[in-house]
């Protein structure tokens, strides 16, 4: 991705797309339509297509029409969340059907492949994200339907081929669905690279401001796979309501000086702790010395992401001591906002999370980012 085509995405995202202006009014922002139904036409037909507030409601398509143009994809929808987008894509599926998926992802997703779409009766395989190869081996021509990567994955951040992974998966006759989360579009464009699907948590860098929860696909194409997926949006009442919709378009005109913000802040931060005397290590694909860096740098543009983990000298209990004494970070779950966050990973994912016990994940936001390292370096400090 060029320098050229970053530009066109932050002027697209400043304007919320491309440029709407109200025809009735010439107001320059979308109105929220909070209605639930539409008016039939008096000859039974309902011209407008729109019909009732479950399937479709004008307000999304706002901010659906940008990440759409912003992924170079041919169509998005809006969930009413992360999980409601990415498991969307795996009931779209049909019991029986064999997916890969990575090891270490969203653990929330992980769980509810590992529990409910296991009992429902997809075949699930985990395979080492980081390792094309591995990716390349477990997908059964045939009969695998859905590789599913998550790039860079939480929470160690390892880096996925993404145009290795989607040749894998096209050779078996499957689809690669890419949760591109942490990258953003203004970081990566996986459908560039081969994807099919790409999905967002928009509770994330989308919206970018810890006050909504949404989530999002975009599709290469619109095929039937794609309707399949609309259908169960409106079967499962999933989509994401109107005030969130508006709310998230309003997020995303910032995307790009948030995530190029982020980014650079990030970077700092992983250079200052990849030789300090309290941390065991970085996680952060922009180090030259993270085994995905050289991918990273080949599929990632304008920066590495706005993630990364500490791991700190002195194991668990040194790992959640310095976080109780953060002042200025949030000690929160969640990313992606404009404030910036800290948590003891393993704390949240529980029994059989790949998160070590010493790791304590960043989530990067738009303070300045010598105050960010000030606050932290004080809390390792005072552990004396
Ligand atoms: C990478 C990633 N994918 C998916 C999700 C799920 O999104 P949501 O919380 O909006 O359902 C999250 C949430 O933390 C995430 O970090």
């Amino acid at each position: 991705m060029d320098q050229a085509k970053r530009r066109q995405r932050a002027t697209l995202a400043a304007q919320g797309g491309s440029g709407w202006i109200d025809p009735a009014t010439k107001a320059i922002i979308p109105p929220i339509y909070l209605t639930t139904t539409y008016i039939r036409d008096t000859d039974n037909q309902y011209r407008t297509g729109y019909s009732y507030g479950r399937p479709h409601n004008p307000t999304n398509e706002h901010p659906e029409a940008l990440l759409a143009a912003l992924e170079g994809g041919a169509a998005c929808l809006t969930f009413a969340s992360g999980m409601a987008a990415a498991t969307s894509v795996f009931l779209a599926l049909k019991p029986g059907d064999h997916v890969v998926a990575p090891n270490i992802m969203y653990w929330g997703l992980r769980k509810w492949l590992q529990s409910y779409a296991a009992d429902w009766g997809l075949a699930i395989a985990f395979v080492d994200g980081a390792d094309s190869a591995a990716i390349a081996a477990a997908v059964q021509p045939g009969r695998t339907k859905l590789v599913w990567i998550e790039t860079p994955a939480n929470p160690t951040w390892p880096v996925t081929d993404i145009a290795a992974a989607a040749a894998a998966a096209h050779k078996a006759g499957a689809l690669l669905a890419v949760d591109s989360t942490v990258a953003t579009p203004i970081l990566t464009r996986p459908i560039e690279l081969g994807a099919d699907i790409v999905m967002h948590s928009a509770t994330k860098y989308l919206n970018g401001h810890s006050d909504v929860v949404a989530g999002a696909l975009v599709a290469a194409r619109q095929d039937a796979f794609w309707e399949r997926i609309a259908m169960i949006r409106t079967g499962n009442g999933a989509i994401l309501g109107p005030l969130e919709a508006w709310l998230l378009l309003r997020g995303m005109r910032t995307l790009a000086l948030r995530v190029e913000r982020a980014c650079r802040s990030a970077a700092t931060l992983a250079a200052h702790f990849a030789d300090h005397p309290r941390i065991a290590g970085v996680l952060y694909p922009g180090l030259p010395f993270h085994p995905g860096h050289a991918i990273a740098a080949r599929q990632m543009s304008g920066g590495f992401g706005g993630m990364l983990s500490i791991r700190v000298a002195g194991g668990e209990d040194a790992a959640i001591a310095a976080a109780a004494r953060v002042e200025l970070w949030k000690r929160a779950t969640s990313l992606g906002g404009v404030e910036s966050l800290i948590e003891h990973r393993a704390s949240v994912e529980g029994a059989g999370s790949p998160a070590p016990p010493d790791l304590l994940r960043l989530s990067v936001g738009i303070e300045d980012p010598g105050d960010l390292i000030d606050d932290l370096d004080q809390a390792l400090a005072s552990g004396n």
